[in-house]
């Protein structure tokens, strides 16, 4: 059932073309610039929208991250993401003028479901964006847009945060359409970038030795920092949670920018920097900062635009251009890179110690 792969969790990345064309299936008008998502709001609720609040845990609060990126830019609609079980509505806030909406693949979790109550009470309208049918969420929500990306069944979230991801960036052009904010042209290029994704994620798997090879070379070392900008923010800190999920080593994400106001003091030989430097996600700047953790003996890996180089990364993996999406193309990469260090030292993979699947206690 595992399909030949010796983990559900590799079968699962190796999954994310298919499931990602699953997730796109007859929902893009790419000429009109337009996105069929078979979701409803009130008439005017989304042309007065203040506010869009993301609520989610773990891996779905990053696929969070990235979408209220790209909500501000696509929809023009000031968007936040918040951990769910952190989450309260609060004062001064307009909850007739607010989407809340929860990202859960399993749509059980309870931080989530509690968040989602607490918007209720609040006034707000509720959405979710989830893979399962008929799981609790639903049922508590005023509407869902289901991410498609079929059973995931090891403990890592891998192809349900591609899914996540690709459905949010649909939402956010059709919210930006009906807002009058996204102009069809430029809803078209984001469109042919979604397109473009599963050929894309596909290349970065035909890479996967180059990762494993990274892998056994760094597998050993004390620690592993993750850095990215804008959309490359998320990634690093998702990539950070795969791997000290599976491999139980230690690894931690930050904005670039960050390091040199605090982690550099952690930075040696013996702890690589992995970093997102794609074009669209301030790569160059990016750099800027893997440089300063190089100076100190980092060694960096990074994940780069096709058409750019950078010559003192020590391994170079190459992203395929698909704009808006090139971080979550990235992040593959990142999957991979997890998956491998902890292949290499034997870890329970699908299962790891102390971790469930779906977590149904706040
Ligand atoms: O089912 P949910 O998306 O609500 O689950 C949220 C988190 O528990 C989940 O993403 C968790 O962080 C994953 N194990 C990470 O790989």
């Amino acid at each position: 059932e595992k399909g030949g792969y010796e983990h559900y969790m590799r079968k699962e990345i190796h999954e994310q073309p298919e499931a990602l064309r699953q997730t796109l299936a007859g929902r893009l008008d790419v000429d009109a610039g337009n996105v069929d998502l078979d979701v409803s709001f009130p008439p005017g609720f989304l042309a007065d929208l203040e506010e869009i609040r993301i609520v989610a845990c773990g891996t779905s609060y990053y696929a969070g991250r990235y979408a209220a990126q790209l909500f501000e830019e696509l929809a023009g609609v000031r968007a936040s993401v918040e951990i769910a079980s952190e989450y309260e509505f609060g004062a001064g806030r307009t909850p007739d003028r607010t989407l809340v909406v929860a990202v859960t693949q399993s749509g059980e979790t309870a931080d989530t479901l509690g968040a989602i109550r607490r918007a209720k009470d609040a006034g707000a309208r509720t959405f979710a964006v989830t893979n399962t049918l008929g799981s609790t969420v639903t049922r508590e929500v005023d509407g869902t847009a289901f991410i498609r990306a079929g059973p995931e069944i090891g403990v890592a979230a891998t192809k349900t945060f591609a899914s996540q991801v690709a459905t949010l960036a649909m939402l956010a052009v059709a919210v930006g359409r009906d807002r009058g904010a996204l102009a069809a042209s430029d809803a078209r290029s984001v469109l042919e970038d979604l397109q473009g994704l599963p050929g894309a994620v596909q290349q970065v798997l035909d890479e996967e030795p180059q990762v494993r090879e990274a892998a056994q070379a760094y597998q050993d070392s004390e620690a592993f920092f993750f850095v990215g900008r804008a959309l490359g923010v998320p990634v690093a800190l998702e990539g950070a949670l795969k791997l000290k999920e599976i491999s139980y080593d230690h690894a931690e994400g930050f904005a670039a920018g960050e390091l040199k106001h605090g982690p550099l003091a952690l930075v040696t030989p013996d702890t690589p920097v992995l970093a997102v430097l794609t074009d669209r996600s301030r790569g160059r700047e990016t750099m800027n900062n893997v440089t300063e953790a190089q100076t100190r003996g980092a060694p960096a890996l990074g994940c780069v635009s096709e058409d750019t180089e950078y010559d003192t990364l020590d391994v170079s993996f190459d992203v395929p251009d698909v704009g808006t999406v090139e971080p979550l193309v990235a992040n593959v990469y990142l999957q991979l890179f997890a998956y491998h260090v902890a292949n290499e030292k034997g870890r329970s993979i699908d299962k790891p110690r102390n971790l469930a699947k779906s977590v149904t206690v706040e």
